[in-house]
């Protein structure tokens, strides 16, 4: 509510701002830029383009601003905090900054909150995507014929919406079928489902990515990797669900958000992508890999070596066995390619996170809310 109350405010400052505006059908809009992906595709986005980018987002639990302060002293970049359901303010930003893309990222995220408490995810990831869906429609309509066949929605999505695979079954292709298995999942695929229908009955311009597990900066500490380097290095339990021979296929966020370029740029209107790591691996051998690299960067920990944190725990109920993405389209179709191995990009990680202890303080202390609420409040 607190939140809803701020937007107005916000939402005139950056009318105003829109007078500056950079050209028409230059700018592109993001939502969910404040949270993980959407984060490091702003900063990266701001370092290898010329072209100014809006940042939409409600910052829930998962947004934090302070990922972006480089980003804010750039004259390009501008953020207005509200929620991609507010339909009449989406309307007026599509109105005023006239973007010739809107990058979606903005979607509760993490699984085992959609088990607890479902209900975010049906109103962000499905009600949300479908009221961005409407107004995107509306302003792409009123484009003239150019910025029309320019016009981009780039819908950011998941492997999860495929389902669970057995040990020997072949990757996720883009043709595999739905199966969704946790709410998270299956809000996803609806947001996906309605993405495409607009392709289908409306034309408008989409193109979908469904990509593998992120990892990297900036990520919350209640998804597994930064959980498992913030708990090792502060000597408590490194929580491992079930057998831990569950299989997620790693990809380091910085392949993310260059396969996501890629796509915005290349991509076809109507198509989907599936983007991943070529990096299947047991969550035990993650946890493995965290502790050996902790050991050897991070020697003077309460507790040596790491893995002796290790502890089996009850399973999540639902949890999908083995995820695997075949890339192979966006690889020929687009010529995109991962860079990092899963070695080069957990060492990465866990340097990253050793790096910003002040980061992880405030994002576990709660304390860059109190630094939003000085920052953006009346
Ligand atoms: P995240 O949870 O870190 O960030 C989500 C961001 O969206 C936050 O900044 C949050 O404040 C914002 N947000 C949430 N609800 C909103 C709303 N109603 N209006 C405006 N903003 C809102 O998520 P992430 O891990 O960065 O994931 C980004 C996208 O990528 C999601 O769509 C997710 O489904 C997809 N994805 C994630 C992964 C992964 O491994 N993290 C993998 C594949 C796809
Ligand atoms: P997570 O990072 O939550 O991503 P997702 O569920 O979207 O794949 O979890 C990755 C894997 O790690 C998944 O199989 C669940 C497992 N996991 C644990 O074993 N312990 C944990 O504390 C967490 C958060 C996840």
């Amino acid at each position: 509510m607190e939140e809803r109350n701020k937007t107005p405010r916000l939402f005139f400052f950056t009318i105003e701002l829109a007078g500056t505006n950079h050209g028409m059908e230059e700018t592109v809009v993001v939502t969910g830029g404040a949270g993980f992906i959407g984060s490091n595709f702003v900063l990266d986005w701001l370092g290898s383009t010329k072209t100014p980018i809006l940042n939409l987002d409600k910052l829930t639990y998962a947004g934090n601003l302070r990922n972006l302060e480089s980003a804010s002293k750039d004259p390009r970049y501008k953020f207005v905090q509200g929620d991609i359901g507010d339909r009449e303010l989406v309307a007026n930003l599509l109105k005023s900054e006239r973007p010739r893309a809107i990058v979606h990222f903005a979607a509760e995220s993490h699984v085992d909150r959609s088990i607890h408490g479902p209900d975010d995810f049906v109103r962000t990831n499905v009600n949300g995507t479908f009221g961005l869906l409407e107004e995107a429609r509306a302003y792409w309509l009123a484009l003239d014929e150019d910025a029309k066949k320019r016009f981009r929605f780039l819908h950011v999505s998941t492997d999860e919406v495929y389902g669970s695979l057995g040990p020997n079954d072949p990757a996720f292709s883009e043709t595999t079928g739905y199966a969704p298995n946790s709410p998270y999942s299956a809000s996803k695929a609806a947001s996906d489902h309605l993405v495409r229908a607009y392709f289908h009955t409306y034309s408008l311009p989409v193109v979908t990515t469904n990509c593998s597990n992120n990892y990297g900066p900036y990520q919350f500490p209640e998804k597994l990797i930064p959980l498992v380097i913030l708990n090792a290095k502060r000597g408590t339990s490194l929580p491992v669900y079930g057998d831990g021979k569950n299989v997620r296929d790693w990809i380091y966020v910085g392949d993310h958000c260059t396969a996501v370029r890629t796509v915005l740029e290349k991509g076809s209107p109507g198509q989907t992508y599936n983007v991943g790591g070529r990096s299947e691996k047991t969550n035990i051998e993650v946890v493995e890999m965290i502790c050996s690299l902790l050991d050897e960067l991070s020697p003077s920990d309460l507790v040596i070596p790491h893995n002796k944190l290790i502890t089996y725990v009850q399973d999540r109920p639902g949890h999908d066995r083995r995820y695997a993405i075949d890339s192979g389209k966006i690889e020929r179709e687009l010529g995109w390619k991962p860079k990092e191995t899963f070695a080069s990009g957990l060492r990465k990680t866990v340097e990253w996170y050793l790096a910003h202890q002040a980061w992880i303080e405030e994002v576990t202390s709660g304390s860059y809310r109190q630094w939003i609420a000085e920052h953006y409040s009346a």
